[in-house]
Order: C-alpha cells, then sequence, then structure tokens
C-alpha cells in the first residue's frame, strides 16, 4: 500500500479507534518512519487531551522469581536451572514499600513468578498490611493465572489493578510460546474474570516474540478492542541466554514504538507504560515510548540484591541502581522531552473528553 494510503487508514484509526485484521496488518507491515511520525503526533496529541504531559510512576517490587511454569522465552521459567533464586518475605516487601512511599510512589506494583510458596493467603495479607499503612495508594499484582476465588479474594482484601499479559491474541502463536500445560482460553478468561471482579485491568504482548506475524500483532489489536482493558503492557522480545529462544532475534525498537501509537489511537484513555524492555533494546527507548504515546513508567524498587536475579531477559538495565537512583534517573529523562513524573494514584481517565 502506498503512503498516502496508509495515512488515511491512521486518519481512519483516529476517528474510528478501530480497523479490521486486514487494515491493521498493511499498518504494520507497510509503515515507514515518516508514517511513524505521523502516528505519534495523533497518539500524543489523544495523549495530552487526556493525561496532559504527566507520566504516572508504579514501584516495581519483584518479590520472587520461583516460577512453576516453563514459558519458552522467560529467563526465569523452571527448567532454568541456573537462575538463582529468592523470596522477599513480607517485612522486606513493606521496607520496599516504604521507600517507594518516601520517593512519591503511589502505586505499588507486586510482581512475581507463578510461585505456589505465596499461597492466596499470604498474598492476602501483603495487600491488607500495604493498603493499612499507605490508604493512600494503589495495590497492582501480577502474579499471573490463578482461579477466580483467588482474583476475588485478592480484590476483597483491597488489591486495585491486576496486570497479566496475555502475550499473543493468537492461539496457535501461544502454543509456540508456552509449553503444553498452558492453556491460551484459560489465559484470556482470566482476563475476563478480573474485568468482572472489578480490577483495573492490564493486558499486554511482547513485539517480536518469536514466530510472531503481522497478522498476530493485528490480532493483539483486535483483542485489546474487544477486551477495552485500562492498561496495556507491552515490549520488545528480547532473547534470554538460557531458554530454548536463546538464538532468536530481538523484537525491534522501530515496531513497538509503531504499536504504541496505534494502541494510543485504539484506545485513547489507556495506561501505557514505556516499559524496562524498550529501555534495554536501545538507551533512550523509553523517552521514545513517552513520544509515541505511553504515559506511563514503572521503575524498579526492589532491593538491589536481587534485582540481577530477576531477569526475564538478557541486559535488562537498572539492575545495580537504588530506587532513588532509578526515581531521579527517569525524572530528568521525562523531563528532557518535555514531560513530568507526577506523584498520584494515576488511575484510568475513561470518560474525559
Ligand atoms: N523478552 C521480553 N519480555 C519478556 N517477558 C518475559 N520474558 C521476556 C523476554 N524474554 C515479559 C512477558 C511477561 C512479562 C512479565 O515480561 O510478557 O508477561
Ligand atoms: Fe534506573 Fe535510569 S531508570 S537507572
Amino acid at each position: 500500500m502506498k503512503q498516502h494510503e496508509l495515512q488515511q487508514l491512521i486518519d481512519k484509526l483516529e476517528a474510528c479507534r478501530s480497523l479490521s485484521k486486514g487494515e491493521y496488518t498493511a499498518l504494520i507491515t507497510g509503515f515507514d518512519a515518516e508514517l511513524s511520525e505521523y502516528l505519534f503526533d495523533k497518539a500524543r496529541r489523544i495523549r495530552h487531551s487526556r493525561y496532559g504531559h504527566d507520566v504516572y510512576v508504579r514501584g516495581l517490587i519483584e518479590f520472587t522469581n520461583y516460577c512453576k511454569n516453563d514459558c519458552l522465552y522467560c529467563g526465569i521459567r523452571r527448567s532454568n536451572k541456573r537462575a538463582e533464586r529468592y523470596r522477599l518475605t513480607e517485612n522486606e516487601i513493606m521496607e520496599c514499600c516504604k521507600e517507594g512511599y518516601a520517593l512519591g510512589f503511589r502505586t505499588f506494583v507486586l510482581q512475581g513468578g507463578e510461585d505456589p510458596f505465596y499461597t492466596d493467603e499470604k498474598i492476602i495479607s501483603v495487600i491488607q498490611r500495604i493498603k493499612a499503612q499507605y490508604p493512600d495508594c494503589a495495590v497492582t499484582l501480577s502474579i499471573g493465572e490463578r482461579e477466580h476465588e483467588s482474583y476475588q479474594a485478592f480484590f476483597d482484601a483491597g488489591a486495585d489493578r491486576y496486570l497479566l499479559r496475555h502475550e499473543t491474541a493468537s492461539k496457535s502463536h501461544y502454543e509456540r510460546l508456552h509449553p503444553k500445560e498452558l492453556s491460551f482460553e484459560h489465559r484470556i478468561n482470566c482476563l475476563y474474570d478480573l474485568k468482572s471482579i472489578g480490577f483495573q485491568v492490564g493486558c499486554g504482548f511482547m513485539v517480536g516474540s518469536p514466530f510472531q506475524t503481522p497478522e498476530n500483532l493485528a490480532e493483539d489489536m483486535l483483542f485489546l478492542s474487544r477486551l477495552r482493558p485500562d492498561m496495556v503492557g507491552i515490549g520488545p522480545f528480547i532473547a534470554h541466554h538460557d531458554t530454548p529462544f536463546s538464538d532468536k532475534p530481538n523484537g525491534a525498537l522501530e515496531l513497538t514504538l509503531f504499536m504504541l501509537g496505534l494502541i494510543r489511537l485504539t484506545l485513547p484513555y489507556v495506561l501505557l507504560p514505556s516499559t524496562t524492555a524498550l529501555g534495554t533494546i536501545h538507551p533512550r527507548g523509553r523517552e521514545l515510548g513517552i513520544l509515541a504515546g505511553a504515559n506511563v513508567v514503572m521503575p524498579n524498587l526492589s532491593p538491589v540484591s536481587v534485582r540481577k536475579k530477576y531477569m526475564l531477559y538478557d541486559n535488562k538495565i537498572c539492575t545495580g541502581d537504588e530506587s532513588a537512583e532509578c526515581r531521579n534517573c527517569l525524572e530528568m529523562r521525562m523531563r528532557s522531552i518535555g514531560y513530568q513524573v507526577v506523584t498520584a494514584r494515576g488511575d484510568v481517565k475513561r470518560d474525559t473528553v
């Protein structure tokens, strides 16, 4: 398709907030630098009309790298015997929150592998403690697939949000990224469950994951339109040397940015992080993500002693930096492009202009 036709598709997406699978595919296969700028300009305008130049920060606490799953792309998969495993205690998690609160974080994201040690009771206890001590903060969980009753209990305990990337909206592609015992349907059902319970829900996918086609990415966009999540986390696939995908190429910066722009036009209200993976494949990746329409950053609040152990992929940034350093670093980075990090819960704004 010619560039002006692709521009017209972007105009259509801006007006209708959705495209067909074929139209998304045409954009994803045909985009170039000029079309990207055309898209990002619109994406920024939409983002500014809802969220201004504010960038929300989430304090990410990676509290366990034990995982019972064996996703082929992930560095903390159970078959990776070289991963040094750790768990933070409840008190250590509270210490992270204390430090984070002083640094201005008003959302804490508890992220971990699927670790059976962390039973529902233990998770509930952590949620209740954080909410009791910091009633003005949001608690976000990112601990994978659990049953409806567990999710309900977490919500009742006070958790506000839940992140569960769908990874890919194509069943056949999902099955090439995961071992047989993981079910595409179960993962998607979890997202609808979480939504029906009342969580602010985040899904998401990797860009450039092995075997991914442009059609798969188009399916991801259609899935976003169906689910209408509050948050969408995307980042480039990055190979981890101790996984079956060690020799697969990394996802591309340009395509990841282009997908961020498409997501902003499709879901104008969405909370969209500029991810650590984006910052890992390019020194200014997170700034470029914000300029493509993202409005959230998620610096690490985990103790420095464990950071290198939460290696989902190779060369992950910020593993040697104190929380305060990351907070300041991001503040400067955002300021350098005309945005400001804000101290706010940063809830989704679905209903404004
Ligand atoms: N490259 C990029 N992202 C990855 N994730 C896991 N492994 C990798 C990798 N090798 C992402 C997955 C997961 C999130 C926590 O991190 O999308 O949902
Ligand atoms: Fe961690 Fe820059 S954000 S050091």
